[in-house]
């Protein structure tokens, strides 16, 4: 191999080959251009990377197959048994559907996929809530009939679905905006009260919509205790059915960051960090044991 010359621009990271003098790198230090050449890689070996783990899960999910035919493992439930063994709280999920208007027809099919699963998860929790879909109207009527056709056969008594808004249907001290622009932070779901959650998809467009929404309707709002559990490197605004399944979560474990960790997809946790609290159960037993009262 030929000795590179004493002036040469080209550098080694970890076998790969770069120009220093690539104007990419202009004014990054050095340990800003490795960053930047390992986010590069990282990138780069998506398609191989997605491959392997898709192999993995293959072999994995046979593996698991063959266990449960030799009777090594039990079969886990079915969803119709998990719906049948699923128990109706007094805790109420509104989805506030009035926002057909804010959602580019991309943004309409996610969310109308995150209907699905909102339904879907709630229907076969171990502890249920009563959802009900408000502001209900032709736009996401349509769009259901087409993608998601099956919803036809939601069931009457796990759903609910109304034209009309929840100021019409619900007591207004019973609701509890849910909202990631709140200053107000939940601590427990509460029976008897309805959380609703914003029905969009927007990417964090419409900043503070819902919580000005509620404000201007006088209903108290709350954002979720991620704050209190994890430290998350991206902001804290979740989907519908992310906000679901995280209080579906909590109502069967009654633990937040349990339900935090299972809930929110591994790219958003990828920097997280745990934080070390006292379990919030055993300070409510230490609480009660001492008669003091919680604020809600
Ligand atoms: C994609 S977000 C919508 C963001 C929208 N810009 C807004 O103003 O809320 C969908 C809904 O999930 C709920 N949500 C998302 N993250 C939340 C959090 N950290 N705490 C409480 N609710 C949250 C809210 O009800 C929100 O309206």
């Amino acid at each position: 191999m030929d000795p590179k010359p004493i002036n040469s621009t080209i550098r080694n990271f970890k076998g790969l080959e770069y120009d220093i003098s690539d104007p990419k790198f202009e004014g990054l230090s050095k340990r800003a251009i490795k960053r930047l050449l390992r986010d590069e890689q990282w990138d780069a070996n998506k398609e191989e990377r997605k491959s392997t783990l898709r192999e993995k899960v293959r072999v994995r999910r046979l593996e698991k197959r063959r266990q449960m035919r030799e009777g090594i493992i039990e079969r886990p439930p079915t969803k119709k048994k998990l719906a049948y063994l699923s128990e109706m709280t007094n805790v109420g999920l509104i989805v506030d559907c009035g926002f057909s208007d804010l959602m580019t027809e991309k943004e309409h099919l996610s969310y109308v996929k995150q209907l699905g699963y909102t339904y879907g998860k709630n229907r076969i929790a171990p502890k249920a809530m009563k959802l009900a879909l408000t502001s209900f109207d032709d736009t996401l009527k349509d769009l259901l009939d087409r993608k998601l056709p099956t919803w036809q056969q939601w069931k009457e008594n796990t759903v609910s679905v109304h034209s009309e808004s929840y100021m019409d249907l619900y007591d207004k001290d019973s609701l509890v905006y849910l909202s990631a622009d709140s200053d107000n932070v939940i601590e427990k779901l509460e029976e008897g009260k309805n959380y609703i959650i914003g029905g969009i998809v927007d990417k964090n467009r419409y900043k503070n919509l819902c919580q000005d929404k509620a404000v201007k309707q006088g209903i108290q709002t709350a954002r979720l205790p991620i704050g209190n559990y994890l430290q998350m490197a991206s902001r804290k605004v979740l989907t519908v059915n992310q906000v679901c399944e995280i209080m579906l979560k909590w109502l069967e474990l009654h633990d937040w960051q349990q339900a935090f960790m299972d809930t929110i997809p591994g790219r958003k946790l990828k920097d997280v960090k745990l934080i070390e609290n006292e379990s919030p159960r055993e300070e409510e037993e230490e609480e009660e044991e001492e008669g003091s009262q919680k604020a809600p």
